[in-house]
């Protein structure tokens, strides 16, 4: 999608889309154009029912005394008032109004509304709801797919907002890259390749260290390498580094640790045939991370920030760990594998002990498609955020109001945390029974978290893949986690 900022102007060609605010007159723009339709864009409305409510859209087919084909009218609720998401998805409303109208042009006009701020806005929202997975459709005829248009956004000042858009032009890029890795099936994706795709983040100056089997082997993952052991598939752990701190390369950085598990069949404790094509997703954690880096680089954020992915397949085999078996983990902690489809537990072990042995960074924060028990608890709106630390635990809260991306704290502590125990290991990779799954396994990975580093998992397993469309994302991958840790970046880390 091509994306200019113009000065205001009446379009020609294309389709035009106004913002309208809740229960008010026309703007400037839509004004004049009421006036050369002869009444009859006040007449549509009326006719329409339409109220200018936020996330409500319009089209009206533009009669030929226009230079237009389409009108699409984007409700803002409070006008100039609204908030940054109203804006944001009022520009992904824009879009997806016109999805199967087939144009190739788009302009907005804000209408009153405008600020260098409010047009990047709608630009961002646009450009996110541009995303569509086609790789494999090999048939599928341009007409036949969603329509993304150049999109030319009208304000005083397209200069000031091309350089507001540029950041949120590099935040889009990461939420793309993430959808795009979420959305690869597993016989494409799979550690090594998965890991190919984060080493083509150096492009951007984040440098890459990758450890293959037998550096973990000799480093002693063998929390990690259990998982592992059961595929053809070599595993991978991946750190991706970014410095863009002001106080120099030496300061500690925040770090951020995604699962990615790039199929999980539970390993010989085998999933139900049903759904498990789902689990081409369960390296979700791991492309929030890639996408995150690379939102955090391409935008230059002053920030030193590390990315750590730990990249396994779980799959059953006559290699493959065995229910009852004790594995080392690199802490040195052992842990008895009662379940072999608690396998995201296992990988961020190693990667988040890692990832304090290596960095002492001053915070940490997983990203895994944990838990299915995180589903039950709060659906696909909120994704679990459990916590050892307040302060840490408020800002990614507000970051992901902020955002849209919202997260639910969820408790945890000891009562839990003993039902990981085992007769036979330091602990257990499952707790007895059903219930508060989604907590005992947020007590195993504080088990690898060291003493006094603030740390956060966010469960995102309900949030990463969507069969609902929104404003800014049509349903599949979602990219879930990398508007939210851009923001809280953005708002707490950078120097
Ligand atoms: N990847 C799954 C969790 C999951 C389930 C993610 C559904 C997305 C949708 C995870 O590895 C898993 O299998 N967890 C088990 C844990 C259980 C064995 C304690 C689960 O949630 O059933
Ligand atoms: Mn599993
Ligand atoms: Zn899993």
């Amino acid at each position: 999608m091509n994306i200019s900022f113009e000065k205001s102007s009446l379009p020609t060609g294309g389709a035009l889309a106004l913002l309208i605010e809740q229960d008010l007159e026309l703007g400037k723009a839509g004004k004049a154009i009421n006036e050369a339709m002869g009444g009859g864009l006040k007449a549509a409305i009326a006719a329409a029912g339409f109220e200018g409510k936020e996330g409500k859209t319009l089209v009206v087919v533009a009669p030929p005394e226009l230079d237009v084909t389409h009108l699409v009218l984007v409700g803002i609720g409070k006008g100039k008032k609204a908030g940054e998401t109203a804006f944001i998805n009022a520009g992904g409303e824009a879009v997806k109004a016109l999805e199967s109208a087939g144009i190739s042009g788009l302009t907005i006009e804000l209408d009153g509304a405008d600020s260098d701020k409010n047009a990047a806005r709608m630009a961002f929202g646009a450009k996110l709801r541009s995303y569509y997975f086609d790789k494999y459709k090999t048939r599928e005829k341009d007409s036949e797919k969603p329509a993304r248009p150049d999109l030319t956004i009208m304000t005083k000042d397209p200069k000031d907002a091309g350089k507001e858009f540029s950041d949120l032009e590099g935040v889009a890029s990461g939420v793309f890259m993430t959808r795009d890795l979420v959305s690869e099936p597993a016989n494409i994706l799979y550690p090594e390749t998965l890991a190919a795709r984060a080493a083509e983040l150096a492009d951007l100056g984040i440098k890459i260290t990758m450890l293959g089997q037998a550096e973990m082997e000799k480093l002693g993952f063998g929390a990690l390498l259990g998982v592992a052991q059961g595929s053809a598939r070599e595993p991978k752990l991946v750190i991706m580094e970014w410095k863009g701190s002001e106080k120099g390369e030496n300061e500690r950085p925040v770090a951020f640790i995604g699962k990615g598990v790039t199929f999980d069949t539970g390993g010989i404790s085998i999933k139900p045939a049903a759904g498990m094509e789902d689990m081409k997703w369960d390296m979700g954690g791991s492309g929030v991370v890639i996408g995150l880096m690379k939102a955090l680089a391409a935008r230059k954020a002053k920030v030193n920030a590390v990315g750590v992915v730990g990249l396994v397949e779980n799959m059953p085999s006559s290699t493959a760990q065995r229910p009852g078996d004790i594995v080392t983990s690199y802490s040195g902690q052992t842990i008895e594998v009662l379940n072999t489809d608690a396998e995201g537990r296992l990988v961020l072990a190693d990667a988040l002990w890692y990832t304090e042995e290596q960095f002492s960074p001053r915070l940490m924060v997983d990203l895994a498609t944990l838990t299915g028990a995180i589903i039950v608890s709060l659906g696909m709106e909120n994704a679990g955020l459990f916590s050892n630390d307040d302060k840490l635990s408020k800002q990614l809260t507000d970051a992901g109001l902020e955002v849209e991306e919202p997260v639910w704290r969820m408790p945890m502590g000891e009562v839990y945390n003993k039902q990981l125990a085992s007769p036979a290991a330091d602990m257990a990779n499952i707790s007895p029974g059903r219930w508060g799954g989604s907590i005992t396994a947020a007590c195993f990975l504080e088990r690898f978290v060291q003493e006094g580093t603030p740390w956060a998992h966010l469960d995102i397993a309900g949030v990463t893949w969507s069969d609902k469309d929104k404003s800014v994302k049509r349903k599949g991958a979602t990219g879930f986690g990398v508007r939210l840790l851009d923001r809280f970046v953005a708002d707490n880390c950078e120097s």
